[in-house]
């Protein structure tokens, strides 16, 4: 369910229609031009803040009736903290705090882009469109019986800017982006009887009328590759697992690829080693990783990224039943390491290890990155404020820390090391998929390890990132969407940004 934001833009000059949303900084200071739109109101403001106490904080928001003889409905005055260089983030924070206090139904609104001291730049102006259109988000689509606070939100929004044709031309791949956040958010919170492997597969196909390759492997074609710690898993669903490809080629011919890898467990009971009731509804959404995947891909083929890129996520159903996998099972994955089942609850690793494995020596990329909700021992550690980082290869780790304070979307490292990788050896295998409780995030990861090779690599745990996270101003969906913005900007960062 995507949204009915329109958001367009227009110049500084343009009048004022419905809702007019303006910008202050702590010390209540206005933009010249917003001092101009607003004519006497202006004084008005400074005495309406002091009653409500308004401070200008970084995205606080003072919503007044428009005051008498200016022609609006309504003010809206968003804070923007100190007002002086502000990151990125704190753009789709405005965006997203505006749409906030836009209510449901067909609204006019006009936002003046400017800070005290000079108008957002379009850079600037493409974050806080984005956020708005992050923020009006709401997956609504089996309501049937809707009501205004379900509904998408309704708006349609002018941005009043100093050079709308340049805030337009920087918000085009931004709005793309977004579209990929969305297409995220609709695979992790669509329901598992809608939503399994095929189904999911038959959605990755919909990248091709955007130019990407979309290859699906079947069951028989994974058998033949050997892929038995994925098929393993697999064996215990009616719904039969599928391996995606997606390549989209924006590089230059023969570049070597960079390539990410989702975890795509379209539902997680855990297996034989079956989980309790309580928030079982939620492992719907142990596809997180994949979802993050497609709507990449789908963003860099949108907006035409210059990179080629693999997308790979592993599908399948982790179900308990006559045919599934059991505790002491031993598969070969196909690297021909053997693993030894100990809990088919640790199942994202079993169809990993073979996802990973098949696209490192198949395509040898420059450097792949795993997205995957692996772990509730991840939240323990990080809350749901950072996804953990885990990586062989500092410099990707670096551009990951960067790209998530750039965007928002935050990782932190954590460790890997000889000491945490002898946890998973096995008495009957090469390995185990569970060590002890201790570091089961860290344990988890080194299992992951096992099946990169050399290829620089990093692997984000986004259980606590991907679902279930609390509402922020940019996302108000169980689903978050969450590393679509992270990654694009990663792959911004590395092959587009003018060096
Ligand atoms: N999908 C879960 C991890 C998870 C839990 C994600 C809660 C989001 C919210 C994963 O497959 C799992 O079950 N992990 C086990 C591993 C354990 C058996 C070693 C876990 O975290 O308990
Ligand atoms: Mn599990
Ligand atoms: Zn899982």
């Amino acid at each position: 369910m995507s949204d009915a934001v329109k958001v367009g833009f227009v110049p500084f000059s343009a009048a004022p229609r419905g809702i007019l949303v303006v910008f202050c900084d702590d010390a209540l200071r206005i933009g010249s031009a917003t001092r101009k739109a607003l004519g006497n109101a202006a004084e008005l403001l400074k005495r309406a803040a002091t009653a409500a106490q308004f401070k200008g904080k970084d995205a606080s928001v003072l919503d007044l009736l428009a005051p008498e003889g200016i022609k609006i409905q309504r003010l809206i005055v968003i804070g923007t903290g100190k007002g002086k260089d502000l990151p990125e983030r704190d753009f789709l924070k405005f965006g997203g705090a505006l749409a906030g206090k836009l209510n449901s139904g067909s609204e006019a609104v006009t936002v003046l882009a400017e800070l005290p001291d000079e108008a957002m730049t379009p850079d600037q102006v493409s974050a806080m469109a984005a956020g708005i259109r992050l923020r009006a988000y709401r997956f609504d689509r089996y309501k049937t019986k809707k009501k205004d606070e379900d509904g998408a939100l309704r708006a349609d929004v002018s941005i009043a800017v100093a050079d709308p044709a340049a805030a337009k031309k920087a918000f085009a791949p931004r709005s793309y982006i977004t579209d990929g956040v969305m297409m995220a958010r609709d695979l992790v919170n669509e329901p598992p009887n809608v939503l399994y492997p095929e189904e999911f597969a038959k959605r990755a196909t919909g990248l091709r009328k955007l130019g990407v390759e979309v290859e699906v492997l079947d069951v028989p074609a994974m058998k033949k590759l050997g892929m038995g710690a994925l098929l393993g898993v697999a064996q215990g669903s009616e719904r039969p697992g599928r391996t995606v490809l997606m390549h989209y080629n924006g590089g230059k011919r023969g570049e070597q690829p960079v390539a990410f890898i989702g975890k795509g467990v379209c539902f997680d009971t855990g297996g034989i080693s079956i989980k309790g009731a309580a928030s079982m509804e939620d492992m719907k959404g142990d596809m997180g990783g994949a979802a993050c995947v497609v709507g990449l891909i789908q963003a860099l083929a949108a907006r035409k990224a210059k990179v080629n890129v693999i997308g790979a996520i592993g599908l399948v159903e982790n179900m308990p039943d006559g045919n599934a996998q059991r505790p002491g099972d031993i598969v070969t994955s196909m690297s021909g390491q053997t693993i030894e089942i100990i809990n088919t609850d640790a199942e994202g690793r079993l169809v990993l290890a073979d996802v990973l494995w098949y696209v490192a020596t198949k395509f040898k990329p420059k450097f792949m990155i795993d997205l995957a909700t692996l772990t509730g021992a991840i939240m323990v550690a990080l809350g749901t404020e950072h996804a953990g980082l885990f990586s062989n290869n500092d410099e990707l780790a670096d551009r990951l820390i960067q790209a998530g304070q750039e965007t928002g979307e935050k990782v932190w490292r954590m460790p890997l090391g000889p000491e945490y990788d002898k946890l998973i050896d096995s008495q009957f295998a090469d390995m185990k998929n569970t060590g002890s409780r201790h570091g089961g995030s860290i344990t988890a990861a080194q299992f992951l390890q096992r099946f990169v090779n050399d290829t620089p690599w990093a692997h984000l745990d986004i259980a606590g990132t991907a679902m279930g996270a609390p509402k922020s101003e940019i996302n108000q969906s169980w689903g978050s969407g969450y590393g679509v913005r992270l990654l694009d900007r990663l792959v911004w960062d590395c092959y587009e940004a003018k060096k």
